[in-house]
């Protein structure tokens, strides 16, 4: 049976073209995705705008263009930066699309029908930034909203309302049959002591009329946001694809999981639908100490350094650097150095030495004979150990490890930086074998053939099974990898498609100490960067 997966970064508002934090909530989504697609999921991917915005409008007469116009353009920018990071979504979705005017509307006509919308007065505090109502609680001493460090609106109208108190049983129960609902710990804990709280029914429409979706039950409003907003996840899986619903994992920082662990589930129940298995709340991050703003002119572009530095530099430094649950700043110093010298440096620069030196000295086609080689292992090189063992079989056993632990690491505990510093470990074991063994010096003398051209062989075999490793991550290098090490197994490796290999293929092309490397050719004339 087809196993699925279904992944959701939340939908943008669409006033900008991404910027650095947005494209770290869609890389982690993609890592995820091409990993559940390396180990034979079927994998739905959605992604996009959410362009229902009261400030849109705004956004649109600043810049003198016409509502639609306005928002055509930044999601023309959405995609051309999706392209460049290479983000391997499968679905798309800008909530002007009439699919999702209409399930909207079908849904809060189905809430109706439960008793669980209602006419009333809203009175208090609201966020526009949010595009939310917020407790005085929820407010820094200075009455600031936290996230966007703006006094809300008091705003006082007359709205329908969801009734979100009736849900607080159903939602204590969901939290108690799925302990690990909301990802890390500390953050469900959070929304748990919240909702054990008190839960206000909150506004779902406003009494207001322009390009957003007419509220069903009157015309004489729109619908509110997030209930629109929502329910993009349910589009994405209407008219086809239903079997993907419920989401496997919703991805987001802190400052969305309220709506998605609270609201969201209730509202599902009301319209009856099934709730998502899980929400990931990564941190809200800064640059320099500051939050990312237009007007402190300190925002980063996610497409400008990967023109510069390429997709994947961006992805190792965000993913090995930023622990996903801690408080994390952009720095400029850092990106540089991870991408120098640990990228450049250690990793590509032991392909490029181990590829040059295979070539010059013609081991350009060769093959693996298990049996000898171990051997030839054992009688020689057990002066070659690490942390007591030979290097061969330590290799061996640590590549298993991160093979084995793939699912547990970066799919259930999501815990892609110690995959990365895993990864990034195997990478310095081999450059210190490099450097121990010194097959450069080798060569020169005859009677050290022999040694060298196992030097060499095994060397080959650890950047090819490093190169699996880093397959759902550092993408674009992996294809010039797979280009270089011209082997059909690596060829048939694509995590942007759904990858249908069979199970037995796949643990071969992990576990193979037996195998065939054909170098390209060409190779010898285009240079390693
Ligand atoms: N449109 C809503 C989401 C609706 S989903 C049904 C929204 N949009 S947003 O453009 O503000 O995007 C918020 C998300 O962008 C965050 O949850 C996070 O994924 C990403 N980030 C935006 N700024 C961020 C930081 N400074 N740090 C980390 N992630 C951030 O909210």
């Amino acid at each position: 049976m087809t196993k699925r997966y279904f992944i959701t970064t939340p939908i943008y508002y669409a006033n900008w073209a991404p910027h650095i934090w947005h494209a770290y909530t869609s890389l982690l989504s993609d890592i995820i995705a091409r990993s559940k697609r390396l180990l034979w999921y079927k994998v739905k991917f959605s992604t996009w705008v959410d362009e229902n915005w009261q400030k849109m409008i705004q956004k649109a007469q600043e810049v003198g263009k016409d509502v639609i116009e306005f928002l055509d353009d930044i999601y023309h920018q959405h995609i051309s930066a999706w392209e460049k990071l290479n983000i391997s979504y499968t679905d798309y979705i800008r909530t002007t699309e009439p699919r999702h005017h209409e399930l909207v509307k079908k849904v809060i006509k189905i809430c109706e029908s439960k008793g669980d919308i209602y006419k009333g007065k809203y009175e208090g505090l609201y966020c526009v930034g949010c595009e939310g109502f917020k407790k005085p609680e929820d407010l820094t001493p200075e009455w600031l909203c936290p996230d966007h460090l703006k006094k809300p609106e008091v705003i006082s109208e007359e709205n329908y309302f969801f009734k979100l108190s009736k849900y607080q049983e159903f939602l204590e129960n969901l939290y108690k049959s799925n302990p690990s609902f909301v990802y890390p710990d500390f953050r469900f804990n959070e929304i748990k002591a919240f909702v054990e709280r008190w839960l206000d029914d909150f506004s779902v429409s406003r009494k207001w009329q322009d390009f957003r979706i007419q509220f069903p039950l009157d015309d004489s409003h729109v619908v509110y946001i997030w209930f629109d907003a929502l329910f993009n996840y349910l589009t994405v899986c209407q008219w086809w694809d239903e079997e993907f619903w419920p989401a496997d994992l919703h991805v987001m920082a802190k400052d969305i999981v309220r709506f998605h662990s609270i609201y969201w589930p209730a509202m599902l129940e009301s319209s009856g639908y099934p709730v998502p298995k899980k929400v990931l709340a990564h941190w809200y991050f800064t640059v320099d100490g500051q939050k990312m703003s237009k007007s402190l002119g300190n925002v980063i572009e996610p497409v400008e350094i990967v023109e510069k530095y390429g997709r994947d530099a961006v992805v190792f430094y965000l993913f090995y650097d930023i622990v996903v649950w801690n408080d994390w700043d952009f720095n400029w110093e850092r990106f540089k150095s991870s991408y120098n010298s640990m990228l450049l440096g250690w990793w590509w620069n032991l392909v490029s030495r181990v590829v040059s030196l295979s070539q010059k000295n013609w081991i350009t086609e060769w093959k693996f004979d298990n049996d000898i080689w171990m051997k030839w292992f054992v009688e020689n090189i057990k002066w070659y150990t690490i942390e007591n063992e030979n290097i061969y079989s330590y290799f061996v056993k640590f590549i298993q490890s991160i093979a084995n632990e793939f699912d547990t690491k970066i799919l259930d505990e999501l815990d892609i930086n110690s995959y990365f510093k895993a990864w990034y470990n195997l990478v310095q074991l081999s450059n210190k074998f490099m450097q121990d063994s010194q097959p450069w010096t080798k060569l020169k003398d005859e009677s050290t053939k022999e040694e060298w051209i196992k030097d060499l062989q095994f060397l080959l075999y650890m950047i090819r099974q490093i190169g699996i490793l880093s397959a759902p991550f550092l993408v674009d290098w992996f294809e010039k990898l797979k280009n270089i090490l011209w082997n059909e197994d690596l060829k048939k490796i694509n995590t942007w498609k759904d990858w249908w290999l069979t199970e037995w293929e796949l643990k071969n092309i992990f576990e193979q100490k037996e195998f065939r490397v054909d170098l390209n050719p060409w190779y010898l004339y285009t240079k390693v960067e």
